[in-house]
């Protein structure tokens, strides 16, 4: 859902909305005083109730706590909600506290939504540098529209939402109202490219196949100005994409290969244009991809629209959630789809192969053995590893444009959920600088991620007697050995692999991310383009 997201000035305890939503740090409320102007102008108007209903309710300003008051006239708002934001004892800095402000927006916002206001207004403890109240600025408007989300489109019942905008209380903070104003639409804007991914998710796999994801990326490609290229099976065939086309085979959907390209302005593009507009798919990516050079970034995302497991089946409840399986693809589409507003002065890529895994009579089969495009044999042990076959061509691929970096995103292994939990991806690199930019990215974007190791002596887990690789690596360090296994197909090129599996998608709501697919790595890739274009 999209509403207008508006920088207002004035006082917050008069100006006039439907629910006002106080967000307050836990030293706000010191030893029974309140120690916040909002907070203390809304106590006073209210004739010493606030602090009084605080008290009874037991309310300190703790990061998630809520408290609701109706006002009865006397407010401009009808109704007030105080939400704590934290802060006594934290670790965590600077970006913990910006997403502290993301987790209280989607709290107002679904506040708002539940007692039907139609104009929300928040007010905010400000920073005093204006350069830090336009990140504030942005994550607020991140959180009330990531907290905003609902799929629903199947229900026949939809709960509606009557909210129609909302306010942020702080045009007069120092900074040109035009700079919050674009901090408050680049924050839409991001959470909006993050819902897309989130609904590309959660679509069920019977709709959601190979060709509607590349329809999915046509689509991005036309409305933001990049160009984009399909291939469909034979033009997977003449690229060498053994592997991608070996766990494509058991399924009747055809499989699809697609590259997004954002080229800056007055830059050639690697197929050859220098055009911005979104051409017709087709035969430039037969030709040898030209190389990139400096800056440009290759993003790439696993995109098995259905991962039933192939022979080496999955079992029924295995299999629930795997229509998921594509989420790192979504992650690039939304995050290309952010690309051409944010304009990097170097060219960025996209791609995914896109497959069903599915056992039939045509499916590859255990001890098959498949050369991949980089002339890697590689000997299939358990046909349900197939992310990393697929990814084994694509990165390939990716590669051979010479980026300066390749990042990728898949939901590869459940194993990283039994390192990590449901909530953090594991970040595999074999390049330290890269690591820590993304993982200064994520950290500012607000998403979890852990770095892992690459040890090279584990190598000797996924050698094959009779190939150059096998597809699995026994049960202890699934996930260390499935990124050794991509590692070996990334070439020199520096490389990061995010091992989405855990937060992609998640079976029950967690602040401002709700159940089902989240949209995890968009709001993450759009930081690392952002910070890449300002050095
Ligand atoms: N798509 C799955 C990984 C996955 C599992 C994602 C659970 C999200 C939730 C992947 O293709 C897979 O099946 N991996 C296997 C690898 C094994 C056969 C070596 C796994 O994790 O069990
Ligand atoms: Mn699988
Ligand atoms: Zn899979």
């Amino acid at each position: 859902m999209r509403f207008p997201i508006q920088l207002v000035s004035g006082s917050a305890v008069g100006h006039p909305c439907d629910l006002l939503a106080l967000l307050v740090s836990e030293r706000a409320l010191d030893g029974g005083k309140i120690a916040d102007a909002a907070l203390g102008d809304a106590d006073r108007a209210l004739g010493g109730l606030l602090l009084r209903a605080a008290a009874e309710e037991e309310f300190r300003g703790k990061e998630g706590q809520t408290l609701s008051l109706h006002t009865h006239g006397k407010l401009g708002a009808a109704r007030l909600l105080v939400v704590g934001l934290g802060g006594a004892g934290k670790s965590g800095g600077p970006e913990r506290e910006l997403e502290s402000l993301r987790q209280a927006a989607a709290r107002a916002v679904k506040a708002a939504r539940s007692v039907g206001a139609h104009k929300l207004a928040i007010a905010w403890p400000r920073a005093a540098d204006p350069e830090r109240v336009a990140l504030e600025v942005q994550a607020l408007a991140e959180g009330s529209t990531l907290g905003a989300y609902r799929f629903d489109r199947y229900l026949r019942e939809k709960k509606p939402s009557r909210l129609a905008r909302v306010e942020l209380l702080g045009r007069d903070a120092g900074k040109p109202p035009r700079a919050l104003d674009e901090a408050a639409q680049l924050g839409a804007r991001i959470a909006a490219a993050t819902c897309l991914a989130r609904d590309l998710v959660n679509e069920p796999a019977g709709k959601m196949t190979p060709r509607a994801l590349a329809d999915a990326a046509r689509k991005v490609a036309r409305e933001h100005g990049l160009t984009v290229e399909v291939l469909g099976r034979a033009g997977i065939a003449r690229l060498g994409m053994n592997l991608f086309l070996g766990v494509a085979q058991g399924s009747l959907e055809e499989p699809q290969l697609v590259r997004l390209s954002y080229t800056p302005r007055g830059r050639r593009g690697a197929n050859g244009a220098v055009s911005r507009g979104a051409r017709p798919s087709g035969g430039a990516a037969r030709r040898r991809a030209a190389k990139d050079g400096a800056g440009s970034l290759a993003l790439v995302g696993k995109a098995i629209t259905f991962d039933s497991g192939g022979l080496s089946i999955k079992t029924a409840q295995g299999m629930e959630d795997m229509k998921t399986d594509m989420a790192g693809a979504a992650a690039v589409i939304g995050a290309m789809s952010l690309v051409a507003q944010l304009a990097p002065p170097f060219p960025v890529h996209g791609f995914f192969g896109a497959c069903e895994n599915m056992p039939s009579g045509t499916a590859y089969k255990p001890g098959d053995v498949i050369t991949g495009k980089n002339g890697t044999s590689v000997e299939i042990l358990n046909t349900d590893a197939e992310g990393r076959l697929v990814l084994a061509d694509v990165l390939a691929w990716a590669a051979e444009h010479e980026p300066s970096a390749i990042v990728d995103l898949a939901t590869l292994t459940g194993a990283i959920l039994v390192a990590l939990g449901p909530w953090i991806s594991g970040l595999f690199s074999n390049d330290d600088a890269l690591a820590a930019e993304v993982q200064g990215a994520a950290l500012a974007a607000g998403e979890q991620v852990w770095r892992m190791p690459l040890p090279p002596d584990m190598e000797e887990l996924i050698k094959s007697p009779i190939a150059d690789l096998k597809n699995t690596g026994g049960r202890f360090g699934g996930s260390i050995n499935a990124a050794l296994f991509l590692q070996h197909f990334v070439a020199k090129v520096p490389w990061v692999h995010l091992d989405i599996a855990g937060p992609s998608s998640i079976d029950k709501e967690k602040g401002y991310n709700p159940r089902g697919g989240t949209g995890a790595g968009v709001r993450l890739l759009a930081e690392l383009v952002r910070r890449r274009a300002r050095s």
